[in-house]
């Protein structure tokens, strides 16, 4: 089988007094995604950006036929869905222990015109999210615990992964699989091949020695590579 991938830059790793410029490298470079993580000081213990960044990068990310991804670590994300879909947002995804209606929500996200997304702790089982999958467009497997970028990857994330897409191969689901947190060159391939169709990085493309376009090349290199022999 012939994997592809898609690569989605966090800009929570950005610098963000050349925010645009830094986007526009990750895009030229052929990133599908822009990542972008909302933090309410609740749900994490950390704050980040909220729907008018999301307003400002989403016509320039659009002008280059990429995705405005917004990932919401806020609590009782439904009251935000409308704000963000707004915005710009393409994709919303909300976390399974944030919400007191998942199912309702990930609805409303369509209805809003968005792609529904849906997402867990490293330490939620994945039974919790099982419901949820028939409502959602994308799944994400947090590879970190949520809350800040920098953090080392959690190894068995990956077994979740490929958990996940033997349940979506099983439904016949063409819901992107995506992974965040600690993604770099040494671990692309293993998700890739575990069944992740969507790498998020912050770190590794922003914070990279090299030059932000090279960082996403790279990883996209890294994550196609053979690690397991057939
Ligand atoms: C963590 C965020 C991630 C983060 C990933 O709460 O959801 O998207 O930005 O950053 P790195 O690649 O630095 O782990
Ligand atoms: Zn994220």
């Amino acid at each position: 089988m012939v994997r592809s991938i898609k690569i989605a830059p966090s800009i929570l790793a950005a610098d963000f007094l050349h925010l645009g410029d830094q986007i526009t490298q990750a895009l030229d470079a052929g990133a599908e995604f822009i990542h972008m993580d909302v933090m309410d000081g609740q749900f994490v213990p950390n704050i980040s950006v909220g729907p008018v960044v999301v307003e400002a990068l989403a016509p320039m990310v659009h002008a280059a036929g990429a995705i405005v991804d917004v990932h919401l670590m806020i609590d009782e994300p439904e009251r935000f869905v409308p704000r963000f879909a707004s915005a710009g947002a393409d994709i919303i995804t909300i976390q399974v222990e944030a919400s007191k209606d998942v199912l309702g929500t990930l609805k409303a996200i369509r209805t809003q015109g968005a792609r529904s997304g849906l997402t867990l702790r490293p330490k939620t089982p994945l039974l919790s999210i099982q419901a949820g999958m028939a409502f959602a467009d994308v799944i994400l497997v947090m590879s970190v615990e949520p809350g800040f970028g920098g953090q080392k990857f959690l190894p068995e994330s990956v077994a979740r992964v490929k958990r996940i897409r033997e349940w979506l191969t099983a439904a016949n689901s063409k819901a992107e699989l995506e992974v965040d947190g600690g993604i770099f060159t040494g671990n692309a391939a293993a998700l890739a091949e575990a069944g992740a169709s969507v790498l998020v990085s912050g770190t590794s493309v922003f914070r990279s020695d090299a030059p932000i376009g090279e960082a996403v090349r790279a990883l996209r290199a890294a994550a196609l590579a053979t690690t397991v022999s057939p």
